[in-house]
This record gives C-alpha cells, sequence and structure tokens, in this order.
C-alpha cells in the first residue's frame, strides 16, 4: 500500500517544552476521539520507513516517522508522536543527537542481524537499537502506549528492544522509570536542548541511584536541584500536590533485580503534560500558565530579552524591562519616581525575605521603595514580603490566595500601561476627578468594612490572622471568661463576629522581639494536624502578645479524666485519647521541617474536641518563650510529676523528655488517678506500687481506674502499662520514639517487658526501696543496662 506524504502542522513552532515530567502533571489536553484506521503499525525486513511515510499504532495514538522540529528547521529525526495532537509533540527521539538533512535519501529499516537500524545516504549506520538478537526474523512495532517494540516475527512475546527502556524527555503512562539493581543502572529521562535540538539538554531526571524511592532532578547530571522526596505508597513526600491527583495511579514495584515505577492514566481520554513546575522554565520576569498556551509570557512592562531563544522554546532567557527603574539613575531634580502595579491572581516566587517588623501596607511599599534591588513587594495577614532581583517562577492565572504582588516599575511605565488615551478637557478632567475621589472613599469604606469581615471569616476557614488588641477584647467580652491559666498565660473564651468560637490565650514573659515573633507564630501556624490544637491568628501590639486558638468545647483531659462529679470516660475513649495524643506528638517530634520539643505534655495541655480528638496545646511556645532550655527550667516550664530526670540532672533535652511526661500521662489516663499528689509530708507517688504490682504480679487489672469497673479491653491496658513504663525509663535512649509508641498502641509492634524506672523509685518507704531496688538490679542483670526497647511482632519476646 502507497504511503503518502505527510504535510507537516504549520503551528508547530510552539512544541515541546525543555522539560516534561509526566510526574508532576499539570497540563491537560483532552483529546479528541475516534481516529480512521491506519494499515500499518509494522516495520518488517520487507517494509521499510523513509522520506514522509510513517506507521501508526493500531489504536491510532502514536506515529512513528521523520519529522523537523519546527517548521524551519533542516533537521530531520525519526521519532514518535501522538496521532490525536495536531501539535507535533513527540515523545521519542532514536536519533536524538544525530540528525539526517534529507529523509528521502534516509531509510528506516530492519538490518540483516535483525536490529532496527537508520541508514543515512550513503547507508552508513547513523543510530541502530544495538542489541544482540538471538532470532533471524525480526520486526518492529509500533502500540497504542507509545512503546516501539523490536520482537520476534513469529512470537510476539519475544522482545529484544523497546523504548520505553530508552526514554527520551517524555514518560509516558505504562513506562517503567527506575533503577536496574544488577547494573546500578538508572533510566534517565533528559530534556531537549531547546525546541530544534532534541539533543540532551542540562536538565535530566532520574530515581536514586543509591536505592531510595525518590527522584531527582539533576542539572547537567551532576548537581540535585530538585527532589521528589520518598514514595509513601501513595504520594511522594514532597510533592503534596499528588494528593489532588485523582488522575494518575502510581505503582512501586521494588524486587532483588529492579525497582522502578510506572503509572498508568485513570481516564484514558486525557493526555498530560507539566509546565509551570519546571523551575524558572519561563526565565526572570516571565510568568508561566499551565491552562492557556503559550506557556510563557512577561509580565506588565518587560519584554522578552531574547526573541530567537524565546520563540525556539527556550524562555528560561526571561524577560527585561522597557523602561528601567529610576532608582540608581542620576536624574537629581527629576520628579519621576518608581511605582508599583498590583499583580492579583499571580503566584508569587518563593525567595521572597519577610520583614516582619512592618505592620502596614504603606510601611511595605516604601521598605521597598527605598531599596534599588527591591523589586516588588507584598503585604498580607502574615506581614510584608519583599523580593530582591530578577523574580523567578511567576505563575499566572494562579488563583488568589489573598496576597496581592506589587510589582516594582518606571512610573513612566505605569502610567502608560494605565492611561491608554489622552483626556480631552479640564471638564472631563474635573469629573473624572470628582468621580475618583469618590470611588476611592467609597473603596476605602467598603474595603476597611470587607477586610475586617475577611478577617474574621478566614480565621475560620484558611490562614492565620493577626488581630487587634481592641478586636480580642471585644471579642472576650473583655477578657471576663476564663477557660483555665497554663505555664504561658491565662486562656479566655470568646466569640467572633460570625460566632465562631475561639480560645484566646495572653501570653506572659516573653522576651522576644517583634520580628522573631512574628516569624515563630506564623510557623507555629503552619503546623497543622488533626490532634495539634490549630493557631487561628494571634495580636501582637508592643508588649501585649496574644494567641488566637480553635475552641475545644471538652476541655482539658485533666478534667475529664480526674474530676470526681464528672463520669468516667470510657475505655474505648481513653485508648483514642492515647493514641491521639501520640500521633499528635510523633507529628512534632518527627514529622515537622524542625523537630519541635513540647517541654510540657501533662493532661492539662490535652485538649478534647466535640468527639473526644485530643489535641494537643501549647506546642512551640517553649521556643517562643526561648530557645534557651535552662530559662524554661529556670521558669520552671515543665510541671513535677511530668518532668523527666534530665530535666533535673541539667543535660541537654531531646524530644524524649516528651516521651516521659507521655508515660506518666498514659499511666493517669489508664488508673484515673494524679501520678502523684501532694500531701501533708510532701510529695506521695502511686506508681511505684503500681508498676511494681504490674511487673510482680502481673496483674494489669488492678492498675485500672476501679471506676470503670473492670469494663475495659485487659490486652490494650497491658500494653498502655507496658509501653507508659517504657516511656517513663531513666535513660532516654531506652525510651522509644513516639513514633514507636504509636505503632505500639496500634498494635504493630509488641513492647517487650520493661525495667523498672529507678527515678520513681525515690520518696517511698525504705523496705519497698529495698525491694524494688533488688528486684530492678536482677533485672538489669539479667538484660544489659538498656535492654531492647521493643521488637517488632514476627521476633517477639513477648512477655
Ligand atoms: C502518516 O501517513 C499517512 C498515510 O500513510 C498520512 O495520511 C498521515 O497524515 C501521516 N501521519 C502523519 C502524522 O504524518
Ligand atoms: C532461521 O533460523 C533457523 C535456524 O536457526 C532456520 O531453521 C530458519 O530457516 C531460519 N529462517 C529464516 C527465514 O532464515
Ligand atoms: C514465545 O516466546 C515466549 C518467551 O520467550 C515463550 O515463553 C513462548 O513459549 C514462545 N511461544 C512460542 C509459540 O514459541
Ligand atoms: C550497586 O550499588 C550497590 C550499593 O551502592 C553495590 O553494593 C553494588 O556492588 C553495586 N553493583 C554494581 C554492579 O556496581
Ligand atoms: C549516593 O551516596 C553517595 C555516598 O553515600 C553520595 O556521595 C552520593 O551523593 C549519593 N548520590 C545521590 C544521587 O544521592
Ligand atoms: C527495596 O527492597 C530492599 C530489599 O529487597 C530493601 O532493602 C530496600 O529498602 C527497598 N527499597 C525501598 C525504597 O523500599
Ligand atoms: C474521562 O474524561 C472525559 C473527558 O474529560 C469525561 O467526559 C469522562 O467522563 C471521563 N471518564 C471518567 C471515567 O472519569
Ligand atoms: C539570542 O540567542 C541566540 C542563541 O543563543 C544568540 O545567537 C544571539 O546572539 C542572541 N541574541 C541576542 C540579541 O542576544
Ligand atoms: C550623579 O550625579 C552626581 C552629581 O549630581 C555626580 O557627582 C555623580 O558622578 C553622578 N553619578 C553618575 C553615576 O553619573
Ligand atoms: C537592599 O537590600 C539588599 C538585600 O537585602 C541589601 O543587600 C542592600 O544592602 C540593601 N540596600 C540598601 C541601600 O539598603
Ligand atoms: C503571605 O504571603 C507570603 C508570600 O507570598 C506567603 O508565603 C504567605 O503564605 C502569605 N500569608 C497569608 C496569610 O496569606
Amino acid at each position: 500500500m502507497p504511503v503518502s506524504f505527510a504535510a507537516m502542522a504549520p503551528s508547530m513552532a510552539a512544541c515541546a517544552i525543555p522539560l516534561y515530567l509526566s510526574l508532576l502533571v499539570v497540563s491537560f489536553l483532552a483529546l479528541h476521539q475516534a481516529s480512521p484506521s491506519y494499515a500499518s503499525d509494522t516495520i518488517s525486513p520487507g517494509r521499510s520507513l523513509s522520506g514522509h511515510q510513517n506507521i501508526t499504532s493500531a489504536g491510532g495514538q502514536f506515529v512513528l516517522g521523520f519529522f523537523t522540529p519546527t517548521a524551519s528547521s533542516k533537521n530531520y529525526y525519526v521519532g514518535i508522536w501522538y496521532n490525536k495532537i495536531s501539535l507535533l509533540t513527540a515523545v521519542w527521539v532514536a536519533n536524538r543527537e544525530t540528525p539526517v538533512t534529507d529523509p528521502s535519501t534516509s531509510e528506516l529499516r530492519i538490518s540483516d542481524d535483525g536490529n532496527l537500524v537508520l541508514l543515512d545516504r550513503s547507508k552508513g549506520i547513523i543510530w541502530s537499537t544495538g542489541t544482540a538478537i538471538p532470532s533471524n526474523s525480526t520486526v518492529a512495532v509500533i502500540l497504542d502506549d507509545g512503546n516501539l517494540q523490536l520482537r520476534d516475527a513469529a512470537n510476539s512475546s519475544q522482545v529484544f528492544w523497546q523504548s520505553f527502556d530508552h526514554p527520551c524527555d517524555t514518560w509516558l503512562p505504562g513506562a517503567t522509570l527506575g533503577l536496574n539493581k544488577l547494573t546500578n543502572q538508572s533510566q534517565t529521562l533528559t530534556a531537549w536542548r531547546n525546541k530544534a535540538d532534541p539533543a540532551p539538554g542540562i536538565f535530566s531526571l532520574e530515581i536514586d541511584p543509591n536505592g531510595t524511592s525518590q527522584y531527582y532532578i539533576l542539572w547537567k547530571m551532576s548537581r540535585i536541584y530538585w527532589t521528589s522526596g520518598v514514595w509513601n505508597d501513595h504520594i511522594f513526600n514532597l510533592v503534596p500536590e499528588m494528593n489532588q491527583n485523582y488522575i494518575y495511579d502510581f505503582q512501586f514495584v521494588n524486587s532483588s533485580t529492579e525497582m522502578h515505577f510506572r503509572y498508568t492514566v485513570k481516564n484514558d481520554s486525557i493526555t498530560s503534560r507539566q509546565q509551570c513546575l519546571v523551575y524558572a522554565l519561563c526565565g526572570p520576569f516571565g510568568s508561566c500558565n499551565d491552562v492557556v498556551k503559550p506557556f510563557c509570557k512577561c509580565i506588565e512592562g518587560f519584554r522578552v530579552k531574547n526573541q530567537t531563544e524565546w520563540d525556539l522554546g527556550d524562555q528560561s532567557g526571561g524577560c527585561e524591562r522597557k523602561t528601567p527603574l529610576h532608582c540608581g539613575r542620576n536624574s537629581s531634580g527629576n520628579s519621576e519616581t518608581d511605582a508599583f502595579l498590583p499583580l492579583s491572581n499571580m503566584r508569587p516566587p518563593d525567595n521572597s525575605q519577610i520583614l516582619a517588623t512592618l505592620g502596614s501596607d504603606e510601611d511595605c511599599e516604601s521598605a521597598c521603595l527605598n531599596n534599588c534591588s527591591c523589586t516588588a513587594y507584598s503585604y498580607n495577614a502574615t506581614g510584608c514580603f519583599v523580593w530582591y532581583g530578577a523574580l523567578l517562577n511567576l505563575q499566572d492565572q494562579y488563583g488568589t490566595d489573598g496576597s496581592t504582588l506589587h510589582l516594582r516599575l518606571a512610573a513612566s511605565e505605569l502610567q502608560s500601561s494605565k492611561s491608554k488615551k489622552g483626556v480631552g478637557t479640564w471638564i472631563i478632567v474635573g469629573v473624572v476627578v470628582v468621580v475618583i475621589i469618590v470611588a476611592c472613599l467609597a473603596i476605602l469604606l467598603w474595603r476597611r468594612r470587607s477586610r475586617r469581615m475577611m478577617r474574621k471569616s478566614k480565621a475560620v476557614g484558611g490562614s492565620m490572622v493577626p488581630f487587634t488588641y481592641r478586636e480580642l477584647r471585644h471579642a472576650t467580652k473583655n477578657f471576663s471568661h476564663k477557660l483555665g491559666g497554663g505555664g504561658f498565660g491565662s486562656v479566655f473564651e470568646g466569640s467572633l463576629p460570625d460566632s465562631t468560637v475561639i480560645a484566646v490565650k495572653k501570653l506572659e514573659g516573653l522576651y522576644q522581639g517583634e520580628k522573631q515573633f512574628r516569624t515563630e507564630v506564623s510557623t507555629i501556624g503552619t503546623i497543622q494536624h488533626v490532634n495539634l490544637v490549630r493557631l487561628l491568628g494571634f495580636c501582637s501590639e508592643g508588649s501585649r502578645k496574644l494567641l488566637v486558638y480553635e475552641f475545644m468545647p471538652k476541655g482539658s483531659l485533666d478534667t475529664q479524666l480526674f474530676r470526681s462529679n464528672s463520669t468516667a470516660l470510657d475505655w474505648k475513649t481513653r485508648y483514642q485519647i492515647a493514641v491521639g495524643t501520640a500521633r499528635g506528638l510523633a507529628y512534632l517530634h518527627e514529622q515537622c521541617r524542625d523537630c519541635i520539643i513540647h517541654c510540657d505534655i501533662k493532661p492539662e495541655n490535652i485538649l478534647l474536641d466535640a468527639s473526644f480528638v485530643p489535641k494537643v496545646a501549647d506546642f512551640g511556645l517553649a521556643k517562643l518563650v526561648g530557645r534557651d532550655f535552662s530559662r524554661v527550667l529556670t521558669t520552671m516550664r515543665g510541671t513535677r510529676g511530668y518532668l523527666a530526670p534530665e530535666w533535673i540532672t541539667g543535660v541537654a533535652i531531646t524530644a524524649k523528655a516528651d516521651v516521659y511526661s507521655y508515660g506518666m500521662m498514659l499511666l493517669e489516663i489508664v488508673s484515673g488517678r494524679r501520678n502523684s499528689e501532694q500531701t501533708e509530708d510532701g510529695i506521695a507517688a502511686y506508681f511505684p506500687k503500681l508498676v511494681a504490682t504490674m511487673l510482680v504480679a502481673d496483674d494489669v487489672e488492678s492498675l485500672l481506674d476501679p471506676r470503670l469497673g473492670g469494663d475495659a479491653n485487659l490486652e490494650e491496658v497491658e500494653r498502655a502499662c507496658k509501653l507508659a513504663c517504657w516511656c517513663i525509663q531513666d535513660g532516654e535512649s531506652c525510651r522509644p520514639t513516639m513514633g514507636q509508641v504509636v505503632q505500639v498502641l496500634e498494635g504493630f509492634l509488641d513492647a517487650t517487658m520493661p525495667p523498672i524506672p529507678r527515678s520513681i523509685l525515690l520518696a517511698e518507704t525504705p523496705e519497698e526501696i529495698k525491694f524494688f531496688s533488688e528486684l530492678s538490679s536482677e533485672q538489669s542483670s539479667q538484660t544489659s543496662s538498656c535492654p531492647r526497647t521493643q521488637s517488632t511482632k514476627s521476633n517477639s519476646s513477648g512477655v
């Protein structure tokens, strides 16, 4: 069957982008349905490709043939591209670095040794699949998933080579991208050099050759400048956007010979590519847009720096100012200055600097204006953000997060972009001025109102909000309803105008400057977990520092646990509280960017929401009050009875101090009693007895809160008690981590029999001390001084 010559698409000029990572996926192209069927998808010994001939996959999805990357290019490549995208979009190129100049004299054919080869005019081999083939008759077939297979002519399951194993710049659904453990070779995606040249460029993507389940983007095959984070069974850790992904299914395979990912598109009728997440894709002062083509454009007041490169698809050179900034020019006497153009809907670059001390939009603006290298500012609830130098990674049509980027331009540029036409007469000018003044007043009034309204509603829906002292005084009815007082200050109930109930904490004993306070408050504000109390806002006016939290209707755990007139919490709820609290702490210790040690874990700081879900309160405050933990100690931030021994011995405090306090609290949750009690002659501790009873008599029931009347899951009670005892070990290295605590409580790890912590033997009668220390030394001679904390279920020795 004769193959007609295909006309190259005229719109091809805007085809490839520097790096495709289908992994990161943003823009989608709906494909046209159904296409005419093509006669052949196969290159066989008797049928080669030349000139503009092509083969098309059976379902009409992909085409293999010769193409030029741009309409004006004289270089021809053999490649695979989408059949249904009118813009030629190549997914794979055979001869990336060795183009041919005349396709009609070149030939893609099966060679005598069975390989697929590309021959030039003089029949020299330009490119070959280059593999050893144990068969004397092979064919090359283009499949509907975009894979080109070289296989046995008689037996299609004997595949000798496939393009999926040699990806170029595109990762197609169904293809694997991974590591061959036998050779330590990882498959690599490499971006095109530019739109006209598919030769390997400077960016590449590969799985970690060291064997972790994360991807890197490398610059010139050396410098890592992006990592996906490790795979956690449903997303890559550092690509949280994947949580919103309902289009891709990722599958991870880790065998003795290979480790790879493969992904599938859940809906066949969409094809995807990503653009704007590529670092600095559109260069300085270029903005990227995932939705509308072209992806890159210059922001207002700027023009393309190198049109040649830009048109070839390499926009990384970016844009330059049409009019230079006034600042820095020698034009004394000239009244012209720079001004700011607000760009809403624009995602700002990441590399901002926060000037936390500036409390208003105007201050923020003038701070930026006064520094010649400041190119933009943005003022929002968190504070004043300024950007110096080139703006990278701007993203257009991003949707607004409430903040507007103010771009610095020469004032003349701003005027020309604003007033397109001159105004006729002075009368009109006068009328316009009046109208503008009225409008400004109206807008000002309206904005003041709506800002106030917005803040309040944002407090409920979104990010952290600054309040004025007056607003909070009003919300709490002049601080009339006190909920409690903790180490950091008193807490009052209040309600916002939209009747959201809040808890307002008046901080005491702060040593911090305004800037540091705001920085740390905004850090705390970003820490969100279902088992942590959420910080909604703050107030900082001079020495008045207040924090606004969500309100917890069931109050703190101590009131539920110890108050005699309250109904006893049932065991299921108690266990749920223990697990939830542990999860919250594990998050603080292990999952936040900076490890946060709470320093004051006790039932008073565990709050309960309407359905008794526990939320840890007051975290991060120890840091607010002072990074120096000795100060925390001297002001006795921690609470006696929950303080780990290292607080007293003066060694450095680690997260294990929280584990100790948690252990004490866990015993209280089980027993429904305080771990120690003030008596006339000092502090009496219950726990030595409890622990001893458990260890000696193996009688966990006696530890249980008598109010439960034995109605509890005894296996859980025992697990909790043993775990608690591990948590309160004297040596912090013997205590489990909060992560392990969660695993034990959830039953994934077993707790072995713990030794008796020495410190709890204090404050008892001499006979008891003797008895317990003997028991304890017996134990430690049996095991090592710091025995295994836990063992996994499989090799558990149990009790
Ligand atoms: C492939 O060749 C067929 C004729 O065999 C032609 O109709 C079609 O346009 C070509 N497709 C492309 C993408 O060049
Ligand atoms: C292929 O090789 C086998 C032996 O390896 C031979 O029997 C067969 O005739 C060959 N077929 C062709 C088409 O050359
Ligand atoms: C085709 O090749 C596969 C894999 O090498 C083999 O398992 C199968 O037996 C072959 N089938 C035939 C009909 O030769
Ligand atoms: C691959 O790397 C691993 C660990 O880095 C090493 O143990 C192994 O010997 C390497 N194998 C080869 C074939 O280089
Ligand atoms: C792999 O591990 C080696 C040695 O630990 C380290 O030098 C190298 O940077 C690692 N490579 C990557 C890509 O992480
Ligand atoms: C892959 O499996 C090996 C054992 O087969 C294991 O050591 C390694 O940690 C696993 N890698 C990942 C990333 O899960
Ligand atoms: C797949 O996508 C098409 C077009 O976007 C849509 O009409 C269809 O409902 C989708 N199918 C499924 C199963 O989501
Ligand atoms: C634009 O870039 C091309 C290719 O890098 C270069 O040859 C040319 O000189 C540049 N033009 C200008 C005006 O810088
Ligand atoms: C700017 O003007 C001052 C005096 O007006 C002069 O001394 C200085 O050299 C000028 N600087 C530049 C860079 O032209
Ligand atoms: C402007 O800001 C930059 C970056 O913070 C700083 O290095 C420079 O000293 C500032 N210049 C002036 C005049 O303040
Ligand atoms: C304020 O803007 C900065 C910089 O764009 C951003 O990181 C921060 O999340 C914004 N805060 C709020 C509350 O919108």
